[in-house]
């Protein structure tokens, strides 16, 4: 890969990378990222960029895109103050900035922080040399703080270098993004403290050997919970940070709304809003419990599992709903591709600015945009009221069809008997259905009945 003309954003500095319709400088020891990456990136450390999270934060562009366009945050014509509190080079905000439509943009006021000074003069300078779309200039807003914080405006965006528990803290932000290495046990106290009555919080955790269980130890030291690694481990993974988010949100008189929840490979990601009210708050433990397993192979919510039922039980965790069915519905294809990918005009821009990129990249980057938010708008309906998860290796066995359908096939079955079911966006072949267990098992046995001709 070619290095731009001109100076380098800081030493070392490489290629050229597009992810979204942002142009990314990468160091010249990380390898050009292969589409579709998966998995954590081999290597880490200031002005490495991790593109096996590029799909989050496409789908934290659109979320942040779809909550100005629909004013369901702030009112129509305010401002929101988002605040990515572990920046690093500030992939996120630059994206925020670039790709959130123009018209939203002046109501749009950005706050990122990091501790690291390289990761932080990575992300001015290619900032400053790949400049978003809008111009967008916004004055301090002094008021809003006791005292002033250390940093300054970059081209549309403050920046900051603090501890995030500080910069968390400084003012009362509607959108704050915690994306830290591993658990984010140790920001959410601050994060929640620091959000503004109304409010929504992005949470990414990587350490997923703790939260699915496989980790016994992590699990009960950081979250405080008892797992089981079995199908219904990445969902419980997702329940028990969403469980720790709520309980925190209610000690400070806060209670949580779930949007996007999702456990996506090696993380996962939960999006949620918060709200302050102490009835609110109060009512969490409704919204918490335990996964009971059954003998038909599916399992139970239950407040407390009977002692009895303990060794088959997951939890403490979030039994209430994971997604928000009209926000996450709206979160298409179609829309990705409008919001992230560039213009004919805006890819040509960007190659003058020494980006290469083929034909074959921008089929590979549609297909990636596609990928992230694949399954999503087809399963907020049931995502976000009550349903029975299903895996599907597991269907054979409980059915005792010795095999299983293709998912399509049952589904067309499902909703032909009049009940929902949709695929969820996962590694694993997940589905969820609000269809009752026997129906789910008759309908099975019906279609992989031998024929009888
Ligand atoms: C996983 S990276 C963030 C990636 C970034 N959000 C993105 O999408 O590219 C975690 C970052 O947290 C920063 N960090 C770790 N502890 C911190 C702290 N206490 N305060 C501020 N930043 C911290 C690290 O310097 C690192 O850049």
């Amino acid at each position: 890969m070619v290095m731009a003309d001109g100076p380098a954003p800081v030493e070392n500095a490489g290629h050229l990378w597009m992810e979204g319709k942002t142009l990314v400088h990468l160091r010249a020891d990380q390898e050009r990222p292969t589409h579709m990456p998966r998995g954590p990136a081999k290597r880490t450390g200031p002005g490495f960029l991790n593109p096996a999270m590029a799909p989050a934060r496409t789908r934290s562009v659109l979320l942040l895109a779809d909550a100005l366009e629909h004013d369901w945050l702030v009112k129509p014509g305010h401002d929101l103050r988002a605040l990515d509190a572990l920046c690093a080079t500030g992939v996120r905000v630059r994206r925020w900035r670039n790709e959130i439509p123009t018209e939203h943009q002046q109501r749009l006021r950005i706050t990122a922080n990091d501790l690291d000074e390289v990761a932080l003069e990575w992300l001015k300078k290619t900032h400053e040399r790949y400049p978003p779309e809008a111009q967008v200039d916004h004055a301090m807003e002094d008021d809003r703080y006791d005292r002033l914080p250390s940093g300054g405006m970059h081209n549309g965006l403050f920046i900051m270098q603090n501890d995030a528990r500080i910069s968390l803290m400084e003012a009362a932000y509607q959108w704050v993004d915690l994306d830290p290495f591993g658990s984010p046990v140790n920001f959410l106290d601050a994060a929640i403290q620091g959000l503004s009555r109304v409010a929504f919080l992005e949470v990414t955790a990587t350490d997923t050997a703790a939260l699915t269980g496989s980790s016994a130890s992590s699990q009960q030291r950081r979250y405080g919970a008892k797992g089981i690694v079995d199908s219904y481990a990445h969902d419980d993974a997702v329940r028990v940070l969403l469980g720790l988010i709520a309980t925190t949100a209610a000690r400070h008189d806060r209670y949580i709304e779930p949007v996007l929840s999702l456990f996506d490979g090696h993380h996962v990601r939960v999006s949620v809003k918060v709200r302050r009210s102490r009835d609110g708050a109060s009512e969490v433990l409704a919204s918490m419990g335990w996964r009971v397993r059954q003998d038909d192979g599916t399992y139970r919510f239950v407040q407390h599992p009977e002692p009895e039922h303990l060794a088959r039980s997951s939890g403490p965790l979030w039994v209430g709903p994971l997604w928000d069915a009209e926000i996450a519905g709206r979160m298409t294809e179609t829309k990705a591709l409008e919001t992230c990918f560039p213009s004919e005009k805006a890819l040509a821009a960007h190659r003058t600015m020494g980006l290469e990129w083929s034909e074959a990249d921008s089929e590979y980057a549609q297909r990636e945009l596609r990928r992230s938010v694949r399954y999503i708008a087809e399963a907020a309906d049931l995502m976000s009221r009550e349903h029975t998860l299903y895996h599907m290796d597991d269907l054979p066995n409980m059915a005792g069809t010795g095999q299983a359908p293709k998912m399509e096939a049952l589904f067309e079955a499902l909703q032909a008997e009049g009940h929902a079911a949709a695929r969820v966006p996962d590694i694993d072949p997940f589905f969820v259905t609000d269809a009752p267990h026997d129906q789910v098992m008759s309908i099975m046995q019906t279609m992989l009945q031998p024929s009888t001709e």
